[in-house]
């Protein structure tokens, strides 16, 4: 047993589902965070009875909407006075322009927006923590790609795999931005490529898209267990103790692209996602 309270998004399938398992057997209290609670409690009752934690608990949420992501986290906020984990995880691949009722393009919301609201929200309860720490699932999907600011939100052309790399590149420049930001706290926050696993990602899209995702990660994924290695692995390992600002794959700290080090872009980013958040939530 420990007394380390982890919070976990998209904590429902895939490598989510792993770091959880993983995370329930050190003993820590889990928070998942998930969009559907009936499948959320089979997986705390899944985990559970695997793992003789008793102590996890599943808050539900649609995380692509930034209303319910600021509700899920009072919530939390009035449960617990400290977190020592904030994996977010959730995110997913969509072929197709599609807006959220909050009128925000999907992919942005889901797979950026989303990491930000919930450490802006939850950040306080880390910092009450010995030693916080904040992980982004990003991806090497990141490279290749740039932020188009004249077209953040695929209004002008939707190319999904570019949008879902560029979200991926967000992910890189928010947790770049962050350490600088919490570097005078004892929060940390890396990011991580967790390989290309066996999960259920892109299998919600249709025609060519869909099948050719499925059969890609047939032929050259890796398994889940793999998969969830590294987000264990920042969330609990002693050995990343005080480490910020990195982006990490197999457990060790690696290169991101050349762009992901522009430091205009960490800020600039930072500005309009504070700008798309505050008119939602203001
Ligand atoms: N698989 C890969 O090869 C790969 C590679 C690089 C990076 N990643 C990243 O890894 C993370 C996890 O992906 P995965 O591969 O584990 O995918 P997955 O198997 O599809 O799992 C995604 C998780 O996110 C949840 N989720 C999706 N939309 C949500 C929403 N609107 N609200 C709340 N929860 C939502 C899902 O909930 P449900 O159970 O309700 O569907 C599920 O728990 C993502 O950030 C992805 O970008 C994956």
């Amino acid at each position: 047993m420990n007394n380390k309270t982890i919070v976990i998004t998209g904590a429902t399938d895939g490598i989510g589902k792993i770091a959880a398992r993983e995370l329930a057997k050190t003993g820590a209290t889990l928070v998942l965070v998930g969009r559907n609670a009936e499948k959320g409690n089979l997986v705390v009752n899944e985990i559970s009875d695997l793992t003789s934690n008793k102590n996890i608990q599943f808050y539900q949420a649609d995380l692509s909407l930034l209303k319910q992501t600021k509700l899920v986290c009072d919530e939390i906020k009035k449960d617990f006075t400290q977190i020592d984990v904030l994996l977010n995880n959730a995110g997913g691949f969509f072929a197709d322009y599609y807006q959220t009722e909050e009128g925000l393009e999907h992919t942005f919301a889901l797979n950026h927006l989303n990491y930000f609201v919930m450490t802006k929200e939850l950040l306080p309860l880390l910092e009450a923590a010995p030693s916080g720490r904040i992980v982004n699932v990003s991806s090497d999907a990141h490279n290749g790609q740039s932020i188009d600011w004249d077209n953040l939100q695929g209004e002008n052309g939707f190319k999904g795999w570019s949008v879902y790399g560029r979200s991926k590149l967000m992910n890189i420049l928010f947790t770049y931005e962050l350490a600088q930001r919490i570097s005078d706290t004892t929060v940390t926050a890396n990011c991580l490529h967790p390989g290309f696993v066996k999960t259920k990602f892109g299998d919600n899209n249709s025609g060519l898209m869909g099948i050719g995702m499925k059969l890609a990660k047939s032929l050259a994924a890796i398994s889940l267990d793999k998969g969830g290695a590294t987000s264990v692995y920042l969330a609990s390992s002693p050995e990343v103790d005080g480490i910020s600002g990195k982006y990490f794959a197999k457990s060790k700290a690696k290169k991101s692209s050349d762009v992901s080090y522009i430091e205009n872009d960490w800020k600039r980013l930072w500005t309009v996602s504070e700008e798309a958040v505050s008119k939602i939530l203001n």
